[in-house]
């Protein structure tokens, strides 16, 4: 078959069965299955696929109509500037994600910072990649799952990390007793009662543990701004990602544990997304 009836054929199926970015999945899989580059997609269009590849593109997109994210089947994603290997053990990284990052690297452009501290690190995400953009500061990575830090463990040895983060089985910050200049967070802010009405390729690809915030979904920013203060450095910032309608809650509690709110931050559809505190 040739190449630009697969990728008809591919984007036609996505659309019709509800994939939310149709064209740009079906580029995924068939720049990943052929190892082309998005140029070769347009300049090899009438070469023809052996027998072989297109069962296999065409067995992917069955797991993908399935309702498997793409990162997930390929247990790939890019996030900020690098590829992070992922699993069903990690949240997939997010794209509004990166807003932290680039907050964390604008505070350390203008101050003195010597260590970040990651709280649920998941893949590692948020942690590594400030890392490599600030070759002079170290970091330590936590997170309760297991499964979670082996992959956080992986990546920073794929982006050659390893020597500046260290990673910890740990129930937030119990098993630290360091000071940190800065703190980040994307913790599990779904709350309980809502997981199910996620879409298909959240709820049963992204783990329980990386969704689920509680009752009201804020359970996990109690528990860290309760234990905060004791593992800060004095002008430390504090950066964590919130739900959508979850702003004024979320200040109310860091308020109420003696932090002073400094920014909020949108998303693209206008609503803060990352608050920092000081
Ligand atoms: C929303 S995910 C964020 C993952 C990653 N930082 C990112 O932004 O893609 C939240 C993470 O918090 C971890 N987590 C949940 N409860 C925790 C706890 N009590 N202590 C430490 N980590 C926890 C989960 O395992 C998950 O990896």
């Amino acid at each position: 078959m040739f190449l630009s009836e697969i990728k008809k054929k591919l984007s036609n199926n996505f659309l019709t069965n509800g994939v939310e970015t149709p064209e740009l999945d079906a580029r995924l899989v068939l720049k990943e299955v052929l190892s082309f580059d998005d140029k070769d997609l347009i300049l090899k269009e009438n070469h023809d696929i052996s027998e072989e590849l297109t069962k296999k593109i065409f067995a992917i997109e069955a797991r993908r109509l399935r309702g498997e994210p793409i990162s997930k089947i390929f247990k790939k994603r890019d996030f900020f500037k690098s590829t992070f290997i992922i699993s069903n053990d990690v949240l997939d990284p997010r794209p509004e994600t990166e807003l932290i990052v680039e907050i964390a690297n604008n505070f350390i452009k203008k101050n003195k910072v010597k260590n970040i501290l990651d709280l649920g690190t998941g893949s590692g995400c948020i942690l590594l990649s400030v890392l490599k953009e600030n070759k002079m500061i170290n970091g330590l990575g936590i997170d309760l799952s297991k499964e979670a830090i082996n992959i956080a463990l992986k990546n920073s040895k794929k982006l050659q990390l390893d020597k500046q983060s260290n990673f910890l089985i740990s129930n937030w910050m119990s098993s630290i007793n360091f000071r940190y200049d800065i703190v980040v967070s994307n913790p599990p802010y779904i709350a309980s009662t809502d997981i199910k009405k996620l879409a298909e390729d959240v709820k049963s690809y992204d783990p329980l543990l990386s969704l689920d915030g509680g009752d009201d979904g804020l359970n996990c920013y109690r528990a860290i701004a309760k234990d905060l203060k004791r593992i800060i450095n004095k002008n430390a910032i504090i950066i964590v990602e919130i739900g959508y309608n979850q702003s004024i809650s979320v200040i109310e509690i860091f308020k109420k544990n003696d932090f002073k709110l400094i920014k909020k931050y949108n998303d693209i559809n206008g609503l803060d997304r990352v608050l920092t505190f000081q």
